[in-house]
């Protein structure tokens, strides 16, 4: 039977929700049903394969290990009991379901969340509705709920470039030359599992990898960091510190009787830290410091769902035992805490890093999360197929997440599992080098999956792509500025830009990044489609732009056609700065800098700028550029003006251009002043 009970209600000028929500006990487990107006189009859901429309989904909320996942799979690797609703109108509210317990969420018939619950705690967890002029502002308050991304050090928005596994200590340098000698940009590589010793966290492999510390110099030296692997399962060998130490401080998860749970991972039995408890999380956080020590740049935190071999459903029994601290729970079993074990090992992890390196902004990477966890880590969409369907959704995937409150997202590029081919793995370069978090990735048995493995047609491809993002570093920067003080996504929906066309409220193939630049993207294989998304408020709003053909840089390379790479298109009334091609972020000084004008009617444009260090803390005190740009078509011509907005980060030297864009003609140059 329904409940009488209020949902709590937030929102500006909004005391009392526009929906209405029920709770009921459905079969022995506890539902909330949210009622809204037909016509209400649903997003969010966190990690959900297929289409970005989420309307008639139902799904677990339940974190998942599921290599290949395909669209019938009940859960993936994260869980966010969150829904974002968007009214005909263009209102939106969001509903957050209240709870860390194993879920479900139903978006057949409207939105129904139901949480299985064991006999001794029945209360109905609770629904906090968002209300919102549109689905922004949805957005913002959830972030201002859940918390916003971390500033990530802008090494990190770079393409990176990943194996499982670059298994030597020299494959990782020819690798990591094969980009520079081939003038592919790329900043980071990544090492996966194979350089510990014996899949043992915390060590190295004597052999394969002798002195980490010299690699790492050795890539610093060449303009990469480097992100190594830690998952959470430590093996049960008493000759191995890290889990001594663990067993000795009484860390591990425990089984329903009350002894230490083991579960086989990569090194065979191993023991699970409890996140979900303090002094865990600062024991965990201390294992980081001799690690760190080796000059590592960033730590990917994988299998956290956590992930078990061996058995059927590959994880632990929901009656295994967690010691949570008092403000997520208390104790509690594993049906109550595992959507959280991810998100509380990269808050440990975390907090670990920035110890060992407390000038430095933390990187990590997790594959599990839970709503809220952006805080702690960037992610990425799992271990996907290299295939067209997988392409086609790691756009809408990327925006869900976006939707979902997580902006610093993106897939295996090229895909993880299987084998990509030529046009493939050129398109997927094409589209992951535009999304906010740009990696390749493949599997071990995998063909090779570096942007030159496929022949000289498609290393082009990857080489324009990527010296397409290295191009729009200073603008996708000032982007992650953004969505770290508002929570807005980097990567959005088109009905972002106009939310009176019910056209753009399924538009999976093409999005937005912040509000000044649109992609348009091939996601079919040769011969079954074209890139035919819709453009927002009608095609002279949107003015088509190749950022490797604007201004002085664009002299030195030849004419950029490329089918295989998204359309891009800029805003009118937008100014879109972008930097110089480099190899690596911080190889030289962004000089010049290209603002690039779409005037609208009015013959005006905006735009501005974030600027600081890339690394550190020195922003919060001022030590960053925000500049706000303003262009004006006059008789001599088009003037960018440019004014410091805020901060003191000495931008001055360097030469400023400006390239104007019109509908149907070559660009042109305009003139710069600073005012
Ligand atoms: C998991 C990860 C994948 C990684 C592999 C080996 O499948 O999702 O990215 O390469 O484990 O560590």
């Amino acid at each position: 039977m329904p409940q009488d009970r209020a949902p709590v209600a937030e929102g500006r000028d909004r005391p009392r929700p526009a929906v209405s929500v029920r709770f009921a006990q459905v079969r022995g487990w506890n539902a909330a049903i949210v009622d809204f107006e037909p016509g209400t189009n649903l997003y969010g859901t966190g990690e959900q394969p297929g289409r970005l429309n989420r309307g008639g989904i139902c799904r677990d909320i339940w974190t998942t290990d599921c290599f290949g996942y395909e669209e019938h799979m009940p859960s993936l690797y994260q869980a966010h009991p969150w829904v974002l609703a968007v009214r005909k109108d263009g209102t939106a509210f969001g509903v957050i379901y209240e709870t860390t317990h194993r879920a479900t969420v139903d978006l057949r018939d409207g939105i129904f969340f139901a949480a299985k619950y064991t006999t001794r705690d029945t209360q109905s967890p609770g629904v906090v509705i968002l209300e919102g002029c549109d689905a922004a502002d949805v957005l913002r308050q959830l972030a201002s709920k859940v918390g916003r991304m971390q500033m990530p050090p802008r090494w990190a928005l770079q393409y990176q470039q990943c194996r499982w596994s670059y298994e030597t200590d020299a494959r990782v340098r020819t690798i990591a030359e094969g980009f520079r000698s081939r003038k592919i940009p790329c900043g980071v590589i990544w090492m996966d599992i194979d350089y510990m010793f014996g899949f043992r966290c915390f060590t190295f492999d004597t052999e394969k990898f002798p002195n980490p510390r010299d690699l790492n110099d050795h890539l610093h030296a060449i303009g990469f960091k480097s992100v190594w692997m830690i998952d959470p399962g430590l093996m049960t060998d008493e000759h191995y510190p890290a889990y001594r130490s663990g067993k000795h401080g009484d860390h591990f998860v425990k089984n329903r009787w009350g002894y230490d749970y083991v579960g086989k991972v990569w090194p065979g039995p191993c023991s699970f830290p409890d996140f979900t408890r303090k002094r865990t999380r600062e024991w965990w956080a201390s294992l980081y410091a001799d690690y760190m020590a080796t000059g590592i740049d960033g730590v990917w935190n994988d299998m956290n769902e956590p992930a078990i071999f061996d058995v059927p459903n590959k994880q632990m029994p929901e009656s295994n035992l967690h010691e949570a601290d008092e403000n997520l729970g208390g104790r509690g079993n594993h049906l109550r805490y595992r959507n959280i074990y991810g998100m509380q090992m990269v808050r440990a992890s975390r907090e670990g890093i920035q110890k060992a390196n407390p000038e430095k902004r933390p990187f990590i990477l997790t594959r599990s999360n839970f709503l809220g966890g952006h805080r702690y880590a960037a992610t990425w969409t799992g271990d996907n197929k290299s295939n067209w369907r997988h392409l086609r959704w790691s756009i809408p995937m990327v925006l869900n997440m976006g939707l979902s409150g997580q902006p610093f997202v993106g897939p295996d590029i090229g895909g993880f599992a299987d084998k990509a081919d030529a046009t493939l793995f050129a398109r997927w370069m094409g589209i992951g080098a535009l999304l906010p978090f740009a990696r390749g990735h493949s599997v071990r048995d995998s063909v090779d999956h570096e942007p030159w493995s496929f022949g000289p047609k498609c290393e082009r491809t990857c080489r324009l792509a990527l010296e397409r993002r290295a191009r729009m570093l200073p603008f996708l920067y000032t982007l992650f500025r953004e969505a770290h003080l508002t929570g807005l996504p980097i990567a959005r929906p088109l009905f972002f830009a106009d939310k009176s066309d019910p056209a753009l409220r399924s538009v999976d193939d093409a999005f937005l990044l912040g509000d000044s630049v649109l992609a348009r993207c091939n996601v079919w294989e040769p011969g079954a489609g074209a890139a035919t998304a819709k453009l927002p408020a009608g095609d002279s709003a949107w003015l088509a732009f190749e950022p490797l053909e604007m201004g002085s840089e664009a002299e030195k390379g030849s004419k950029v056609f490329d089918d295989d790479l998204p359309e891009l298109f800029v805003r009118a009334g937008r100014i879109v700065p972008l930097g110089p091609v480099m190899q690596f972020d911080g190889e030289r000084p962004v000089d010049p800098l290209t603002l690039v004008v779409a005037l609208d009617e009015s013959q005006s444009a905006v735009g501005e700028l974030y600027e600081d260090s890339g690394e550190g803390y020195g922003f919060e005190k001022g030590d960053f550029a925000l500049t706000k740009f303003t262009a004006r078509s006059g008789p001599d011509g088009v003037v960018v003006t440019a004014k410091r907005a805020e901060g003191v980060f000495p931008t001055a030297d360097r030469k400023t251009e400006v390239v104007v864009l019109r509908h149907g003609q070559a660009p042109t140059r305009g003139r710069f002043e600073r005012s």
